[in-house]
């Protein structure tokens, strides 16, 4: 079934107090308004509109090309902000669902979708989503006939102390078919408390012109709407409760649930485990029968299958392990390849580098990967053994099998199999501590 979407964008989002436009703030490490498009483009739909203030904006530029942009000027309220888009509804078949929903409402998911623009295409011509709540303070209260339908709803500026008891809420999505809206839209006026046009007083607007009018009603946490910081964190934490449960569903064991934090596009395989308090930026992949150990943080990183990280693993973009690979404690890489069954097991730093399969990268490793101005390349051949506390000044290569000693500053390239040592030699005094001892009068 054909139907399209429209998501009002164009609101200030004072309430935030940000320089960043509201459509723009992030849960799971994903801006709203790309919740809201990707829940309609599940949905199976193929026609986005979005409304928004007049380029140029970051919401503008972050949308450009992705959906059709429609300018609302000065805001006049929800119902001003559909009539502007008046001009593309009209060239909708008269019957097409047009499902309308706020850019701040993130957790709507793309099964409430369908469900509006079937009832819209099948029975109803106007289809409003609510829910009830103890609290439906701010809320347009939606009245109901004697037979159930929806009769019209109430903001609550305008509402009677009567219509304020009234439990259910409009969550502010609704359907309807593209030639009621064209039809009605014109004729809503700001004759309100608030003197703006509101979407809502399309639904009394229909009833006089004898339209079919309902309700379905969602979880209010699926509905519930972003104003300000407050609200942004129980977002963030149902879009969390949400990962977790995928990630379960799919067959990822995790060992304390609420401590580990998802974003919007990780992906790991059956059969890893995550151990607490783990953190998965954006951008990462991970294999099956992995092993994520507590107070890791990954971003941007591909782990293939059997790799083990942390206990305190800093993963950064560009970090790709290959099978069997273990990074241990306090060891950071960064845009660094390790090739199958390579190592680094302890409090080391390595960037921008690839290490051959079966390379050890022993205790204190620092790739030197920048010189105050440019960022080179180092270069680990496979079986390599990088003693303790190397610094490889890169660009450098280390051959296969090579061995480097324990407290080396290698700053040329050694060959396959070769044995290097770059650090002074020892001097040892005999019973020279015993005479600084008694120098020292102790
Ligand atoms: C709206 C509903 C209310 C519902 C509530 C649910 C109306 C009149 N009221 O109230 O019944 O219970 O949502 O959360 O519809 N926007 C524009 N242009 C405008 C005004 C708003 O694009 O001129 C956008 C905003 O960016 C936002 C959305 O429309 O994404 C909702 O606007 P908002 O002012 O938050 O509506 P509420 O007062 O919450
Ligand atoms: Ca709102």
């Amino acid at each position: 079934m054909e139907f399209s979407v429209i998501i009002l964008a164009a609101g200030k989002g004072t309430r935030l107090k940000s320089e960043l436009a509201k459509p723009l703030h992030q849960v799971a490490g994903r801006p709203l308004i790309d919740w809201v498009i990707d829940a309609a483009t599940t949905a199976g739909c193929s026609h986005i509109m979005g409304v928004i203030s007049p380029p140029p904006s970051d919401v503008s530029s972050h949308l450009e090309d992705r959906i059709e942009l429609i300018t609302q000027s000065e805001q006049k309220g929800t119902g001003h902000a559909v009539l502007c888009g008046i001009h593309t509804l009209a060239q909708l078949p008269p019957a097409q669902p047009v499902i309308i929903l706020f850019a701040d409402t993130p957790l709507i998911t793309s099964q409430t979708i369908s469900h509006l623009a079937s009832l819209t295409a099948e029975s109803s011509d106007l289809v409003v989503a609510g829910f009830e709540t103890g609290n439906p303070s701010g809320y347009g209260r939606l009245k109901q006939t004697s037979d159930g339908l929806l009769e019209a709803i109430v903001e609550d500026a305008d509402a009677s102390d009567d219509e304020k008891q009234i439990a259910l809420v409009n969550g502010g999505v609704m359907a309807a078919k593209a030639g009621l809206l064209c039809e009605l839209l014109p004729q809503l006026t700001a004759a309100n408390a608030q003197n703006e046009l509101y979407l809502t007083d399309l639904v009394s607007l229909a009833r006089t012109a004898r339209y079919h009018c309902s309700f379905i009603t969602t979880s209010q946490d699926e509905l519930s709407g972003i104003n300000d910081r407050a609200q942004l964190a129980q977002a963030e934490q149902h879009m969390q409760l949400r990962l977790r449960q995928a990630a379960m569903a799919s067959g990822v064991t995790l060992l304390d649930p609420l401590s580990v934090y998802f974003s919007y596009d990780t992906q790991i395989a059956p059969d890893t485990l995550v151990e607490p308090h783990v953190f998965f930026g954006p951008g990462v992949t991970i294999g099956q029968h992995c092993h994520i150990k507590a107070f890791s943080h990954l971003e941007g990183s591909h782990l293939a299958d059997r790799v083990t990280i942390g206990p305190f693993a800093r993963l950064r973009p560009g970090t790709r392990l290959d099978d069997s690979v273990k990074i241990g404690n306090f060891v950071e890489t960064k845009n660094s390849h390790f090739h199958a069954g390579a190592k680094a097991s302890h409090l080391s730093y390595i960037g921008d580098a690839d290490i051959g399969s079966e390379a050890n990268i022993g205790a204190g490793t620092i790739t030197c990967n920048y010189d105050g101005f440019n960022k080179f390349k180092t270069v680990i051949g496979n079986g390599a053994f990088i003693g303790s506390n190397t610094a490889l000044v890169a660009p450098v290569s280390v051959g296969e099998g090579a061995v480097i000693g324990a407290g080396s500053t290698i700053t040329e390239d050694i060959r396959d199999n070769d044995l290097a040592l770059a650090r002074s030699a020892q001097r040892s005094i005999r019973r020279g501590a015993e005479k600084l001892r008694a120098k020292k009068g102790k």
